[in-house]
């Protein structure tokens, strides 16, 4: 098996005197997909943001490509291929798909906004990623679905030769056929050789796009189980007990304290 893109060792974070994060370990490797699941306040966000830039992290190391590396901040983990989607998007409605998508960090060419060039880089990524839903790059960002602003969003992600991309619930607000795009779309990241960390509540997309799931349990890594290892309901188990037979945390009353 190849190296992990990203060695989280030991993280833990607090919010005051709230300890939200517990000596977290994670690999990602590249070209796979992990889940990372947990009830609602369990740090999963809060991972995220760290791994991110956005909350400096109390004591912990991350690693790299192998190396380890100080995120301090969102231009840090950019610099390394890190992006993030999260779940509120932050696309600007009143931008166009090439404005959203190189927002920030426009092409440009004797002073002047290099257009022709950006748009046919924004197309490239679409169209490497088989997202045939959107009609125009040029379409304004506010009268496109729920699922095609994510798509937008993750395509986005993937625009800066990204290494690693975190996504926080992005089918959370989406129908049937819309998840479902999102969903292939999260698949052809990991075989384009990216390293994806999905977040999700909805077991049957973990369980469908999933290489392998990180279980968080009030702020500890429960347990990072194979998908193909377990069933539905021994991540469940894992997620509202912390435990589930022989996996999972010793005595997770402990954790309690
Ligand atoms: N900026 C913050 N300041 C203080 N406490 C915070 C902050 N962000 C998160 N928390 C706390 O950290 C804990 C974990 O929150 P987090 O948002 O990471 O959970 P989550 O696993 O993403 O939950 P959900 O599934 O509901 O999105 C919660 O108890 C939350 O109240
Ligand atoms: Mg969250």
């Amino acid at each position: 098996m190849s190296e992990p893109i990203l060695e989280l060792r030991g993280i833990n974070k607090s919010f005051g005197p709230v300890h939200v994060l517990h000596d977290i370990d994670l690999d990602v490797n590249p070209g796979e997909v992990t889940a990372l699941v947990g009830d609602n306040g369990a740090g999963k966000s809060t991972l995220v943001k760290c791994i991110a830039g956005i909350h400096p992290t109390d004591s912990g190391e991350v690693l790299f490509a192998g190396e380890p590396v100080h995120i301090k901040g969102p231009r840090d983990a950019a610099d390394l291929g890190i992006e993030v989607v999260y779940q509120d998007l932050a696309l600007a409605d009143n931008l166009d798909i090439v404005q959203n998508m190189f927002l920030g960090r426009e092409r440009t060419k004797g002073g002047l906004l290099d257009e022709s060039d950006m748009e046919q880089a924004a197309r490239k990524t679409l169209a490497s990623l088989s997202v045939r839903t959107v009609k125009s790059v040029r379409t304004q960002v506010s009268s496109l679905s729920g699922g095609q602003r994510q798509t937008v969003a993750i395509a986005k992600a993937v625009l800066w030769n990204s290494k690693v991309v975190l996504l926080d619930e992005p089918t959370a607000a989406l129908g049937v056929a819309q998840t479902r795009q999102v969903l292939d779309l999260v698949r052809r990241l990991a075989e384009q050789g990216l390293g994806v960390v999905l977040i999700s509540h909805n077991m049957n997309d973990v369980f469908e796009v999933a290489d392998k799931i990180a279980c968080l349990y009030l702020g500890r890594m429960a347990a990072v189980v194979s998908t193909k290892d377990v069933t539905h309901g021994q991540v469940v188990e894992l997620i509202t007990a912390g435990r589930s037979g022989d996996l999972g945390i010793a005595r997770p009353e402990a954790a309690t304290i």
